[in-house]
């Protein structure tokens, strides 16, 4: 075999090997479901980004192209094809050198000019009667949210009713965290003594996943957020149930000894659960039980993930605040008859 074929069949190897492997790839692209697709908008303002992405995606891919196709091209023909072999010598081309200057510089302009449009278009603030105000707070590692005109306060489900602008005024108690509902909005930065506004608008009731998109310590991938989208009615069943006062269990069933547990084991000095405790250290959990999640969304909630949370909290979220209160199984019994007391 000559070296030249068996360079080519080396070569036809490369490109088998490299289609086998992006055919790999992009089947992780196929039809599974993408919770968190930025391609798949559910709303206008990420409609619009969506928009903002086709247009550039479709510029950066005909550039993308051309270069690779003439880099190969020029390689190709303009090999060095013997030891003597010396390139025609040129000194300069004004014309061309004034072409790859323009050309690139228009082509920016018209990508700059259409996401600017659209940043103005996506940053300014939703104002209105009918604009529900949300105040999203990151800590690290779990979203608080406060709604200022219905009294509710709740963590990392953030519950909206469809069609209706929500106006976001993000901020951090802590670190620089970042709030990303990729199907409903862009992300958008919570920077500690600072308020970001973002709106966040859904056009179907659904649940819609998140994550907190900015490095912000041990546990940055166990801060996750869903949104909840509610029809108008079960918007205002929603907020009705956050607004209740939950009734403190009495008597000498686990629900009584298991809140009484909450203040004698310190529970009561980092969460709030309205008329019984007013902590502002962890979550308020005066209505937990109308959570699907907690945790920062890492456990959906049930009597069984309540426990193994109880059991070590640093265990679970790495760097947790909670600390590992080294409760006996029958103390987190009681302890869980009192949670499900707060619905
Ligand atoms: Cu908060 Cu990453």
């Amino acid at each position: 075999m000559t070296s030249r074929s068996s360079r080519s069949t080396r070569g036809r190897r490369l490109i088998a090997a490299g289609l086998a492997l992006s055919g790999l790839l992009l089947t992780a692209c196929g039809d599974q479901e993408m919770p968190q697709n930025t391609l798949d908008p559910q709303g206008p303002i990420a409609r619009k980004l969506d928009d903002l992405i086709d247009p550039v995606f479709v510029v950066a891919g005909v550039i993308f192209v051309l270069v690779q196709a003439l880099t190969l091209i020029f390689a190709l023909k303009y090999r060095r094809r013997s030891e003597d072999d010396q390139p025609v010598q040129v000194h300069g081309n004004p014309k061309l050198e004034l072409a790859w200057t323009v050309v690139p510089a228009i082509i920016l302009a018209v990508v700059s000019v259409l996401t600017l449009s659209v940043l103005a278009d996506i940053n300014r603030e939703a104002k209105g009667d009918d604009v529900l105000t949300v105040e999203v707070i990151g800590h690290q590692w779990w979203w608080e949210y406060k709604y200022p005109e219905e009294g509710v306060v709740t963590a990392n489900e953030l519950h909206i009713p469809i069609d209706r602008d929500v106006n976001i005024r993000l901020t951090s108690e802590d670190v620089v965290h970042s709030f990303w509902p990729p199907k409903l909005a862009g992300k958008i930065d919570a920077i500690p003594d600072r308020i970001n506004h973002m709106t966040v608008r859904a056009e179907k009731p659904g649940v819609y996943l998140g994550q907190c998109a900015e490095f912000c310590g041990l546990s940055h991938a166990d801060m996750r957020l869903r949104v909840v989208a509610h029809e108008a009615g079960d918007w205002a069943r929603w907020v009705a149930a956050n607004t209740a006062t939950p009734r403190v269990p009495e008597g000498e069933g686990d629900a009584a000894i298991g809140a009484t547990l909450f203040r004698q084991k310190g529970c009561a000095s980092c969460h709030s659960v309205a008329g019984y405790a007013k902590g502002d250290v962890g979550p308020d959990l005066s209505h937990l039980m109308q959570r699907d999640v907690f945790a920062g969304a890492i456990f959906e909630m049930s009597h069984e993930n309540l426990r193994t949370w109880l059991r070590d909290p640093p265990g679970e979220k790495p760097g947790s605040l909670m600390p590992n209160l080294n409760l006996t199984e029958d103390e987190i019994t009681k302890l869980i008859a009192y949670l499900d007391t707060l619905k």
